[in-house]
């Protein structure tokens, strides 16, 4: 079930499936949503765990739309499908008339072939356009980005998306270098601006910078926390959900939204007991779980990954 598959060209192996797939065991019968549903490996494992589960899949990108309705075909009516951004949940819940869920499952960032494909201008490994966009019809590329933005501007999404120490430096260089063609381009000009010494470290130079701009022209983190409400106040009671983050500025907005939405604790004195507030969330293994170290070493993908799961409680009577 955890393998590489290939559906119409899309391979991506799906990350924690063993645990993702053990989200959902015990939720009651009812809808899953899948917000990033990618080439639909955990939603197709989800699926054939459990019968009595239907699913609704969101995805941006046409073409992972599209691998995944291949890869789901054979279960037939219990999957629909809606190319939208994920912070469109609620609206797209709304327009398939499906009013609550038992399970939502965010896996975030971007999908192997995406990364893979250099026409699709993620890879910091071949030449490809400065695209970057998973929306495909979205006005904003990262050429815009690597030719337009002010050098302020780039250097402050370089640091904050991409934690990188030497962000003046590769925002300065990018700038001198404009206009910049392509990521064969933008990946030399971002290993050239940092350090020798520094470059032996931390895996390819350009890794933190593509990451940045990625996260930037997606608006990755900016859609995150609405769409994590909306999942949300959409769950039933002991409906659950799972986020996959991969790196630590996903992690930090997830980990807000869900303390947010945590259950006022038992009173210290015991009695009364105070009980879940109307929407309020419990948190299931508090801090997040990661792979196996035989997943990281299998699937690269994974090393970075953690795995946030949360129950929706009884309302207060
Ligand atoms: C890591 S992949 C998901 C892989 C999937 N779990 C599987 O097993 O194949 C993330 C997917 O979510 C999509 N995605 C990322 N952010 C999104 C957003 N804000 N709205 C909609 N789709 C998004 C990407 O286009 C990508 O296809």
């Amino acid at each position: 079930m955890g393998g590489r598959h290939n559906g119409g060209g899309f391979e991506h192996e799906p990350v924690m499936i063993a645990e993702i797939v053990d989200v959902f065991a015990a939720v009651p019968t009812g809808v899953v949503v899948d917000a990033t549903l990618g080439g639909g490996g955990h939603a197709d494992a989800i699926l054939r765990s459990r019968d009595d589960l239907s699913l609704v899949g969101l995805d941006q990108d046409p073409m992972a739309l599209a691998a995944a309705a291949d890869r789901l075909a054979s279960h037939g009516e219990r999957v629909r499908l809606v190319r939208c951004r994920f912070d469109r949940l609620a609206a797209s819940l709304d327009d398939l008339s499906v009013a609550n869920v038992v399970g939502v499952l965010f896996d975030l960032g971007v999908s192997s072939p995406q990364v893979d494909l250099p026409e699709r201008g993620f890879s910091y490994r071949n030449d490809g356009p400065l695209d970057m966009r998973m929306d495909t019809d979205q006005e904003l590329t990262a050429e815009v980005l690597v030719n337009q933005a002010d050098g302020k501007e780039l250097a402050a999404v370089i640091r904050r998306y991409g934690d990188e120490r030497f962000a003046s430096r590769i925002a300065d260089a990018i700038v001198a270098a404009r206009p910049v063609s392509g990521t064969a381009e933008l990946a030399e000009l971002v290993r050239r601006a940092i350090p020798a010494a520094a470059r032996r470290r931390g895996g390819h130079p350009a890794k933190r910078t593509f990451q940045a701009l990625r996260i930037a022209v997606n608006r990755e983190l900016d859609v995150l926390e609405p769409a994590l409400e909306q999942a949300i106040d959409r769950l039933l009671p002991s409906g659950r959900g799972a986020v996959l983050t991969y790196h630590s500025g996903e992690d930090r907005i997830v980990k807000a939204v869900l303390r947010a939405a945590e259950a006022v604790s038992p009173s210290p004195r015991g009695l009364p007991v105070e009980l879940a507030p109307e929407g309020s969330i419990a948190l299931i293994r508090r801090g997040g779980v990661t792979p196996t170290a035989e997943e990281k070493e299998r699937n690269p993908r994974a090393a970075s990954a953690r795995l946030r799961v949360f129950e929706k409680l009884e309302i207060a009577a």
